[in-house]
C-alpha cells in the first residue's frame, strides 16, 4: 500500500484569498495526520500565492509524519528549504501564470542545475524528488543526477477518458518499472481523485501518492452540514 501525502495548500489558498487568519493550514495538516495521512506535502511558490514561510515553520515544527517540500528550481527558495529542513523537497517546475503545476520538470534542460542542488539538499540529509513526465529517459536521466525519488505527474492520466486514460496508464507503469528497477523511489502525483486514484495505488513498488485537491474538495461537503448547524446556533 503507498503512503498518503496530504497536499494542504489548498487551505492555505482559501485563506489567502481574504488574508484572513483562517483556515490553518497546519490545522489542516494535524487533523490529515490524525486520520491517517503519512506526510504533509506543502509547495512554498515563489508568489506565495498559498503557503507561506511562516506555515512552513509552523508545519515543520508541530507535524510528527514527514514534510515533504514542493519547490522550484530558485535560488531563494532553495536556501529556505536548507535551512527548514523538510524530510523530503520535490523540485516541481514553476510557471507565474499556470493554476497549478502544468507539467513535468524538464531534467534536460535543467540538468547541471539540478546536479549541483541535490548534492547541496544531500549534504543535510534532505531526500531529493524530481516531478517528472512518466518517460522512461526522464527517469533514466533523474537517476544519473542522483535523484532519490521520482514523482509521476499524473495530471494528464487524471485529465484523460476511456482509450486515452489507458494509454496514459500504461506509459505511467512502463516508466514506474523502469525506475523501480534502477532502484529510484517512485511516486505520483497530480488530479488524483477518489476515482482515479487505485489504478496508480496498484502499480507495483509505488511508494507514495500526493493528493491535495479533491481531498480539501472533498472535506467541504463532509463539514459542510456542520458548519451550517453551528453557525444557525448561534443566531438566536
Ligand atoms: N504533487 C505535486 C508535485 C504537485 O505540484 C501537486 C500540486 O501542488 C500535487 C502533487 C497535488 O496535486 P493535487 O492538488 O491535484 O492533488
Amino acid at each position: 500500500m503507498p503512503a498518503l501525502g496530504v497536499n494542504v495548500d489548498h487551505v492555505a489558498a482559501i485563506r489567502q484569498a481574504r488574508f484572513t487568519n483562517y483556515p490553518d493550514p497546519l490545522k489542516a495538516a494535524l487533523i490529515c495526520e490524525k486520520a491517517g495521512a503519512d506526510g504533509i506535502t506543502i509547495h512554498l511558490r515563489e508568489d506565495r500565492r498559498h503557503i507561506q514561510e511562516k506555515d512552513c515553520v509552523l508545519i515543520r515544527k508541530n507535524i510528527k509524519t514527514k514534510l515533504n517540500l514542493e519547490m522550484a528550481l530558485s535560488s531563494e527558495i532553495t536556501a529556505f528549504a536548507l535551512k527548514l529542513g523538510p524530510d523530503d523537497v520535490c523540485i516541481v517546475p514553476e510557471n507565474r501564470k499556470e493554476l497549478t503545476t502544468e507539467g513535468g520538470l524538464d531534467v534536460f534542460k535543467n540538468k547541471s542545475r539540478l546536479k549541483k542542488i541535490i548534492s547541496l539538499f544531500h549534504k543535510k540529509r534532505i531526500r531529493v524528488s524530481l516531478f517528472i513526465e512518466p518517460s522512461v529517459k526522464a527517469a533514466a536521466l533523474s537517476k544519473e543526477l542522483f535523484a532519490d525519488a521520482i514523482e509521476l505527474h499524473t495530471g494528464a492520466y487524471a485529465r484523460a477518458y476511456g482509450y486515452a486514460r489507458k494509454k496514459e496508464l500504461i506509459r505511467i507503469k512502463k516508466t514506474a518499472a523502469f525506475a523501480v528497477s534502477k532502484g529510484l523511489i517512485l511516486n505520483a502525483g497530480h488530479g488524483l481523485d477518489y476515482e482515479n486514484t487505485p489504478p496508480i495505488a496498484r502499480i507495483k513498488g509505488m511508494n507514495e501518492l500526493n493528493i491535495g485537491h479533491s481531498i480539501i474538495a472533498y472535506s467541504i461537503f463532509a463539514g459542510l452540514d456542520q458548519a451550517v448547524r453551528d453557525m444557525k446556533k448561534l443566531l438566536v
